[in-house]
């Protein structure tokens, strides 16, 4: 075959391929045998490689083409990336429509959709090609998952019809109830752990770092709003005719409502209907039609206010209550969590429920062998909320908590005002220990990836690590070959883990890297109760070194602003224990920061006394990073303006009642770059 020849022949399985997969993926029409796919996909791929010049980016066989992610580019949105606004009620829904007629003094036509509950995601087509797919992340910015969403076959990688130059969508990326099954099936078998629920199972997919392995789970996506602006069509529901034309994936689980009867009839059928979907749905989206009316109702500073979400309320079985068993968390709080006699809710099959703590089970009275209602909320583990005391059997024995810790048998305390009970033993209780480990080389602390969860315990079952600073001491030699047998949950299969030598390596490095971490970090990852991130930062930059901190009493503490005395007190306690003393020094004998750099220092006063609001969507930071400039540099932040308030910091789409009531108390208003020149030292 000659070049003309093997382009033009490429065009066309290109084009063949493409259409058979579109007509099965997004039709459910299957137009080709499997074997026959393949075939013509084998032979598109041996072209491309005899011809790699006319490789095309949207050619089927780059669905899997992307090389690992090590970590993933974070972008910007070019529109902003909102949140709905959730109702729960009826009223709710009708106070909406109320507001939206309101404002636009008009009769008005929604849309109503299904709240597909997986994983948002922003897909950006150039020439019909598609070049860009993001995450929501903070809203403004989002992880590029471009070679990951690349392998979901129902997500076209070239447009059909009469596209426009430049187009985003947005969707939500699912995986199917039968496809999460059987994926968490398959991993029962391998000895991994299962995925909680489909939502869980989509977004921990999503962020894979080889699409190989995404390309092999059962991801789909439906698109559902299309920002940008200038397309041709003047309604949603004209968009999503649009996009569905452009060969997107789009429901027909859609209504037209020219009133709220319509509305809420399409609520209650598929608050039933739900139950028959191949997926979770979480409620319904209402959304204005007119896409000039929704221009002129706008946005608050989160969501639109042309659109609401009504949420369904969480489902709720009955089960038997079988045990309650106790779980001992980092900070040495005990959990207690039932173990049910295995049940289906909301697709998913439930076998442990939260109880909280003594107060709960008090309240509800739950006893081993009740009837008990089960209930999904927004966590991943589910909740009991009551007891079908009608089938408590007359010799049930009323639950009393446990007094001694279940992983260490340190009597338990409960201090005055708390609801939880903690273990004390907080160096000897190993979850207490691991958990602290865990905590040390996270991201936001030292951030030691080449570490885990499975490692840590590993290095700690082998008795190499006791407490954090033992990390530093390890040399390759200690790691190297080290094995555990992991058992799955079903207790039957089981999985050998072993230290190969490159992953040896990777933690000897790791651990050597981490060495460089600024002390605000330092001191955070040391897990001391109620030092979060931010009190961390705020203390290092106030006291500079570790060495100040421990001279510090109660009284120098609270004098930083916002250091209560309930973290004030909680630093001090822990610092006065000689084996908290001993950690800190052979973690400075091993090379780690106990105090600010001079690089580092960059932090002074200059906002010292001054109050800020900070609102909107900013450009070039996310809000929590304005906000940590705002803590680093001596300022304050509140949520709500007052006659305090020093400054409003006002970001694009900040709600107009905020800007308001700066406006009535003649606060100044100041934008991104007005606050960022604040804080920028004067030329010298
Ligand atoms: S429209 C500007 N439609 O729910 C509004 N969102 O809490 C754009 N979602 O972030 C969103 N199904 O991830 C829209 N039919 C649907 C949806 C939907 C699920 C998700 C989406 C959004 C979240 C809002």
């Amino acid at each position: 075959m000659n070049r003309e020849e093997a382009k033009k022949r490429i065009q066309d399985l290109i084009k063949k391929l493409q259409e058979h997969n579109y007509n099965y993926y997004v039709k459910s029409a299957s137009t080709i045998s499997d074997q026959e796919f393949d075939f013509l996909l084998k032979e598109l791929e041996a072209l491309e490689d005899g011809f790699p010049e006319f490789r095309q980016s949207d050619s089927p066989t780059q669905r899997v083409g992307g090389e690992p992610t090590k970590s993933f580019k974070t972008v910007r949105h070019t529109y902003p990336m909102l949140s709905l606004s959730n109702t729960y009620t009826e009223q709710e829904v009708i106070d909406f429509d109320e507001r939206c007629r309101k404002l636009l003094g008009s009769d008005l036509e929604y849309v109503c959709e299904l709240k597909y509950d997986g994983v948002a995601i922003g897909l950006r087509y150039e020439d019909g090609v598609l070049s860009q797919a993001v995450t929501r992340g903070d809203g403004v910015e989002g992880d590029d998952v471009t070679n990951n969403v690349k392998t979901i076959h129902s997500i076209p990688l070239k447009l059909r019809g009469d596209y426009p130059e430049e187009i985003e969508i947005r969707g939500e990326i699912f995986m199917s109830l039968k496809g999460f099954e059987k994926l968490n099936e398959e991993r029962l078998a391998s000895g991994e752990a299962r995925f909680a629920n489909p939502r869980n199972s989509a977004s921990g997919t999503l962020k894979m770092q080889d699409p190989k392995i995404v390309a092999s789970r059962p991801l789909d996506c439906y698109l559902y709003f299309i920002p940008s602006p200038g397309l041709n069509f003047t309604t949603h529901y004209e968009g999503l005719m649009y996009a569905h034309q452009l060969g997107f994936k789009v429901s027909k689980n859609v209504a037209l409502c020219k009133n709220l009867d319509q509305v809420f009839e399409f609520i209650n059928d598929w608050d039933v209907g739900r139950q028959s979907l191949d997926y979770e749905i979480d409620g319904i989206v209402i959304k204005v039609n007119s896409l000039q009316l929704q221009k002129n109702l706008g946005f608050t500073a989160k969501s639109p206010r042309w659109a609401i979400a009504y949420k369904f309320k969480a489902e709720k079985v009955e089960t038997f209550l079988e045990e309650i068993t106790y779980q001992v968390g980092r900070t040495g709080a005990i959990t207690p969590v039932a173990n049910l006699s295995p049940v289906q809710l909301g697709g998913t099959t439930v076998k442990r429920a939260s109880l909280h703590n003594a107060d709960i089970i008090e309240s509800l009275d739950v006893r081993i062998g009740d009837a008990v209602y089960v209930e999904k909320g927004g966590e991943i583990i589910p909740k009991i909320v009551g007891v079908n005391k009608a089938k408590r059997s007359d010799d049930s024995i009323p639950t009393s908590f446990i007094s001694l810790c279940p992983e260490c048998a340190t009597p338990l305390i409960r201090k005055e005002g708390e609801a939880a009970h903690f273990c004390p033993n907080e160096s000897g209780c190993p979850p207490q220990i691991k958990g602290k480990l865990e905590h040390f080389i996270g991201r936001k602390a030292m951030n030691i990836d080449s570490l885990g969860e499975g490692k840590i315990e590993m290095l700690y079952d082998h008795g190499l690590v006791k407490n954090v600073s033992d990390l530093y001491n390890l040399s390759y030699s200690d790691i190297l070959g080290l094995e555990k047998t992991i058992k799955s949950q079903d207790g039957i299969t089981e999985k050998k883990l072993s230290f190969q030598e490159k992953t040896a390596e990777n933690i000897i490095k790791g651990l050597e890297a981490s060495k460089n971490t600024p002390f605000p970090k330092v001191l955070f990852a040391l897990g001391i109760r109620h030092i979060g991130e931010t009190v961390a930062r705020k203390l290092a930059n106030s006291f500079k070194s570790m060495d100040k901190l421990v001279e510090a009493s109660i009284d120098d503490l609270v004098e930083v602003d916002e250091i209560g005395i309930k973290i004030a007190e909680s630093l001090v306690v822990w610092l006065d224990k000689p084996e908290h003393i001993e950690i800190i020094d052979r973690l400075r004998e091993s090379g780690l920061h106990m105090e600010i750099q001079a690089s580092e220092d960059q932090s002074s006063d200059i906002l010292q006394g001054k109050t800020f609001v900070v609102s909107g969507i900013f450009q070039t930071h996310s809000r929590d990073e304005i906000k940590g400039l705002i803590d680093q540099y001596g300022g304050k932040n509140t949520s709500s303006i007052s006659k305090k308030t020093s400054f409003v910091l006002a970001g694009e789409n900040m709600g107009p009642a905020k800007l308001a009531k700066a406006e009535k108390l003649g606060i100044p208003i100041i934008n991104e770059d007005d606050f960022l020149e604040m804080i920028t030292p004067e030329a010298s």
